[in-house]
């Protein structure tokens, strides 16, 4: 095993451990005021009146009118209110705020303030919405002359659900305005973008506002977009009161108006000849919400993985993000990718079914290579190691042998194993890195010779702190404890990018690298010194045109083979889960506990959302599930029994050979798992998540046919 992959403590393990650590919430509430939003209660209505009751000494009520900016949340675009104004466009839509020194007197404020509405009519399905976000295509080959020439066609739909992260913490912020500036801490995912989005809607300028990330539990995407559009709410009110002003969401708030994952319906049309796929024409349409916030680049990371980990010589892809008057959808780990992937691995496996091959071998057969195009015309620059992962994997959990053996079943339980095969292109999608993003990292050398890390990633349990500190103390050859390394404030952090897109270690960290060897070249005893480094696209990239779809939309690929062992009780539809596996490549693993702890997490994150995880929004936009009984997400009682392996094809422009690896393991589960119950079930599958009474209608289905 290469050194740096050697475990090492978690340089944020004690303080957790042992309770200490400060997340949103701990924070000391001495003179801060509650902050409690306003709330829609309609999914679209035009907003005629809101009347606030009279209010005590030391309570404030703050809406649109307060906001001393635009009343604009800038995310990608800019049609995100900090208040609603004229109308509101989902349940849950924030039209003020108040805030005050007694939480239950805010809550009684709350309740008295009186909005009316004049109904509109709300849009629910994407399928009937007329506001189109955003409409990609892409293509390649003659996908016309491939379907005439086929010798069979196949024509299947695939439908995702919600999906909720589930962080340890909720959605929480304090802003504390004083002397010209406002600084703003909590529970961040991207201290850069909140920094952005308050200077437009508070109008200042950069050093007018800074942002900490306190210690957070958990991310996931959630807290990509959304910390962006509470902190402007937050700072607003926080502004009229002249006082710290703190809203921690409960955990029922969180769950109904916070982003949340794409559902999806993705229409597959495939073309076969010969025992081959020669085309796909893929349609595919993603569940917005009420605003674009992240939807944009969640549906390109979609559309560009629509084929899967296959070569298709002829391919053919449309995708779209339709508003609806729901909640908007954000990122959540994948970030848009699970959904395509998910209905890649079930159409190639239904498609090997019917012409009487097993689903792996055939797979196999339409894998990509080393130097192949990918789905946008770019190329696999890298080893492509997914042959070697699926054999080493299949030999590890006797795949072919229980494939076989579940063939012929009896009984009231039956079981399946499942294969599937993902990758995930690492760091941003297309030029994102080149032209938006433009990462700047550095350190700061003391005079006493000990080294600071500055850049804005921050950590979420992925280990950011700790693998970070790893590579700069190996490039300088200094002991761990030379390396100091703190959460992000933006007044002393440059701006090296949002902690997303599994891109930190592998582009950040590679910044870190490069400035490490040149303090070290240039390194001089007892002075102070600063060295910086900027992002460079690699000279091999072909350079991605977002119009065209065409070019190298990553730089380079992790990854993954997976493999899910299920039985199932046909009287009640339960699942168990026997045994979920995955074989992985991210380059050189920067710290084996760390990428472990990513790929297990993320496999029971995927067994989540194949199964186990109903997000049901009813009649009139309002998501119902919206408690930890209400929506059932896996404990530690549902851990099955897990492998991770690791394959390594070293990355030359990671540092030390590391790609990214956070959002890998979940993009692929949701094939396998469902392989291996429609194996179980003796029937195809096409939604996720497949519950319990899925199960046992489709198993009652499959009886009496
Ligand atoms: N792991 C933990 N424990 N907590 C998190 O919030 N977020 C995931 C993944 N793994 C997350 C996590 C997501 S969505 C991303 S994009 C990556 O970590 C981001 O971290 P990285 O850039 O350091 O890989
Ligand atoms: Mo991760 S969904 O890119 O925050």
């Amino acid at each position: 095993m290469d050194s740096i992959s050697k475990s090492v403590v978690k340089l944020d393990h004690g303080p957790k451990v042992r309770g200490e650590a400060l997340y949103a919430p701990d924070h000391p509430m001495e003179g801060v005021l509650h902050g409690k939003l306003l709330r829609s209660d309609r999914a679209y209505a035009r907003l005629l009146s809101v009347q606030v009751p009279e209010l005590p000494e030391g309570y404030v009520f703050a809406d649109w009118r307060d906001v001393p900016g635009e009343n604009v949340v800038l995310l990608i675009l800019e049609d995100t209110p900090v208040f609603a104004t004229d109308t509101v466009e989902f349940l849950g839509d924030p039209i003020g705020i108040v805030a005050g020194p007694n939480e239950a007197v805010v809550d009684q404020i709350l309740s008295k303030i009186q909005v009316e509405y004049e109904d509109l009519p709300p849009v629910l399905d994407p399928e009937t919405s007329e506001t189109i976000f955003f409409d990609y295509s892409h293509q390649q080959g003659d996908v016309d002359q491939a379907f005439a020439q086929a010798d069979r066609i196949y024509e299947e739909t695939f439908r995702t659900g919600y999906q909720e992260h589930g962080y340890l913490e909720t959605n929480g912020l304090t802003a504390i305005p004083s002397d010209g500036k406002l600084t703003v801490h909590g529970s961040i995912q991207c201290p850069y973008y909140v920094h952005k989005a308050l200077k437009k809607a508070l109008g200042v300028e950069h050093e007018a506002v800074q942002v900490i990330q306190d210690v957070t539990g958990g991310g996931f995407g959630g807290k990509e977009d959304y910390p962006s559009i509470l902190a402007c709410q937050v700072a607003v009110a926080a502004l009229k009161a002249g006082r710290p002003v703190r809203t921690i969401y409960s955990r029922r708030e969180d769950m109904a108006y916070t982003s949340k994952r794409h559902p999806s319906r993705s229409r597959y049309k495939v073309a076969v000849k010969d025992g081959r796929v020669t085309a796909m024409d893929i349609d595919i349409l993603y569940n917005a919400g009420a605003y674009t916030t992240m939807s944009m680049v969640v549906l390109q990371r979609g559309v560009i993985c629509a084929n899967g980990v296959y070569h298709i010589p002829n391919l053919r892809v449309r995708g779209r993000s339709a508003k609806t008057n729901t909640v908007p959808n954000g990122a959540f780990r994948g970030f848009g990718a699970p959904q395509t992937f998910f209905s890649a691995e079930m159409i190639m496996a239904h498609i090997a079914t019917d012409l009487g091959i097993d689903p792996l071998t055939f797979k196999e057969a339409h894998v990509a290579r080393h130097g192949d195009p990918t789905s946008t015309g770019g190329k696999y620059h890298f080893p492509v190691p997914l042959l070697e992962m699926s054999e080493k994997l299949t030999r590890e959990v006797d795949y072919w042998n229980k494939r076989k053996e579940y063939d012929t079943q009896s009984g009231r339980y039956r079981r399946g194993i499942g294969f599937s095969f993902s990758f995930h292109g690492a760091g941003f999608t297309g030029s994102g890195e080149r032209d938006i993003i433009k990462a700047v990292a550095a350190l700061q050398k003391y005079p006493d010779g000990k080294v600071e890390i500055l850049t804005a990633g921050t950590e979420m349990g992925q280990g950011l702190l700790t693998t970070f500190a790893k590579i700069v103390a190996k490039e300088l050859h200094l002991p761990l404890n030379q390396i100091i390394i703190a959460l992000p404030d933006t007044d002393r952090v440059p701006d090296s990018g949002p902690t997303v897109a599994s891109r930190s270690v592998m582009v950040v960290g590679e910044l870190l690298r490069r400035a490490a060897a040149r303090l070290k070249a240039e390194w001089v005893d007892g002075e102070a010194q600063r060295f910086e480094e900027k992002f460079q696209e690699p000279d091999f990239v072909i350079p991605f045109n977002i119009e065209t779809f065409q070019g190298d939309a990553y730089p380079t690929y992790s990854w993954g083979a997976h493999c899910v062992e299920l039985e199932i009780d046909t009287f009640t539809g339960e699942h168990k889960v026997l045994g979920a596996w995955g074989c992985y490549d991210v380059g050189t693993p920067i710290d084996m506990t760390v990428i472990v702890g990513q790929m297990e997490g993320g496999l029971l994150q995927g067994i989540g959302y194949s199964h186990m995880e109903q997000m049901v929004c009813d009649r009139r936009g309002c998501i119902r599930s919206n408690s930890y009984s209400d929506y059932t997400m896996p404990t530690s009682a549902d851990v099955p029994n897990m492998g991770v392996m690791i394959h390594v094809e070293e990355y030359p422009e990671g540092p030390y050979g590391a790609k990214g690896a956070g959002e890998l393991p979940i993009v692929g589960i949701p094939g396998a798992y469902i392989s291996a119950l429609e194996q179980a079930l003796g029937a195809d599958v096409h939604h996720i998540p497949f519950s319990m009474e899925d199960t046992l209608s489709k198993w009652t289905e499959v009886q009496t046919l």
